[in-house]
């Protein structure tokens, strides 16, 4: 059965690996990606597969109502991935309104897009929002995150998530509109943007530059290797229930100070420094405002209902990520010159 499926977001670090996954795995979708191609979205994440028959890009914005009427028109979507998003932490705090107008707006509008395009023949039609556990706050240093805990977001950023999935599910309750949601934890890999702490630290270590750690380096977070986020994806958009949310993670536990040092030691090695070289680039800095303590997510609702398992041990993710910002330095130097380091000194000065 061939089909249209509307990515958007999909020139950014998770929706370039759902890109790549549904253009090579199902040639018989039609796959469009709508980026605004934001300072986080990089059109170089989708080289191996731009010119495959079954993918097309647009370059807009999804709070332009009349660009996706006209998407729909054209493409007769049958399915919608929503990743675009702002989805940096740091910046919403400095930023937060443009959170509110991507997140919620651009959510909201889409929704209303695909609404009037399905016209109410929602038969073999799917709206997946792709959304985050930041939504549910902070766990202080036990329990985990189910799809029943209540709502608490913390920073601007986890509070337009959580109010975009509150749309999301008021159009599935108001309209019986066929929506799925997934919240996962912190995704890592391939092409993500040297904002956030993982990609951060490879490119510092790589220039033997200091190594931010907001606090104390206490923090938990709870890491998922990237592709197996998008395998879950696969598996909930095709098989999962409509109305349902299901939670994604790694049952993978690091605090930060854990996880870099981690990350200098096996960077060492790859680079053939002298053991204990790297660690001594870890910096202490102030606090992230409002700094969450701990997420950890229970995905036991994806493994039994669905069968989904990540595939790969964290070492073993970490050091395929590290081989891959070492072969693609290129991407690394593009990414962070320009605008990256204007970003860079006003964060960390
Ligand atoms: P990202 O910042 O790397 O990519 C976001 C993409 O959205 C970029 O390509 C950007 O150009 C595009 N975009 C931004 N505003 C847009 C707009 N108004 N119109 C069209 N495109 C726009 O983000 P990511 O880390 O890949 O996250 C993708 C999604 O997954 C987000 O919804 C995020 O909340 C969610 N998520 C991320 C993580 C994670 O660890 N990165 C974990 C769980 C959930
Ligand atoms: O949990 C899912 C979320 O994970 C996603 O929804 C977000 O889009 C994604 O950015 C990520 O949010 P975090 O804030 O957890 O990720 P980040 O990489 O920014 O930070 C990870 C931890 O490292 C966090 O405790 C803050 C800390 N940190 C981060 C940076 C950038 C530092 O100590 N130093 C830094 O320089």
């Amino acid at each position: 059965m061939s089909s249209s499926i509307l990515i958007t977001g999909g020139a950014g670090f998770i929706g370039s690996h759902l890109v790549r996954l549904f253009v090579t795995k199902y040639p018989q979708y039609n796959i469009v990606n709508l980026d605004k191609l934001t300072y986080a979205g990089n059109l170089e994440n989708l080289k191996d597969i731009e010119n495959r028959p079954n993918y097309s890009f647009v370059k807009g914005d999804i709070t332009d109502l009349q660009l996706l009427r006209n998407l729909f028109a054209e493409h007769k979507f049958s399915g919608v991935l929503h990743c675009a998003a702002e989805s940096h932490v740091d910046r919403s705090i400095t930023d937060p309104l443009a959170f509110v107008t991507t997140n919620v707006l651009g959510t909201a509008t889409l929704l209303l897009a695909a609404k009037e395009a399905w016209d109410g023949v929602y038969d073999g039609k799917v709206f997946y929002h792709i959304s985050t556990d930041e939504v549910y706050g902070s766990l202080g240093e036990e329990g985990f995150f189910i799809e029943e805990t209540a709502y608490d977001p913390r920073s601007p950023y986890s509070a337009s998530k959580a109010s975009s999935d509150h749309m999301v599910r008021a159009f599935y309750h108001t309209y019986h509109f066929p929506v799925k949601i997934s919240n996962c934890s912190n995704n890592y890999g391939p092409f993500h943007f040297p904002e956030k702490l993982i990609p951060l630290c490879i490119h510092n270590i790589i220039n033997n530059k200091s190594l931010p750690i907001y606090g104390k380096g206490e923090n938990v977070r709870d890491w998922l290797f990237v592709e197996d986020h998008v395998r879950a994806i696969d598996v909930i958009y095709h098989t999962g229930k409509i109305g349902e949310t299901y939670n994604i993670g790694g049952h993978n536990e690091w605090t930060n100070i854990a996880l870099v040092k981690e990350l200098c030691r096996q960077m060492d090695e790859k680079l053939g420094r002298e053991k204990g070289t790297s660690e001594k680039l870890i910096t202490y800095v102030k606090d992230r405002a409002g700094h969450d303590l701990r997420y950890a997510i229970d995905a036991t609702k994806l493994k039994n209902e669905l069968g989904w398992l990540p595939s790969l041990q964290f070492e073993e993710g970490i050091s395929k990520t590290i081989d891959w910002y070492l072969a693609n330095t290129e991407w690394l130097n593009d990414v962070t010159s320009g605008a990256y380091l204007e970003y860079y000194n006003k964060q960390y000065s």
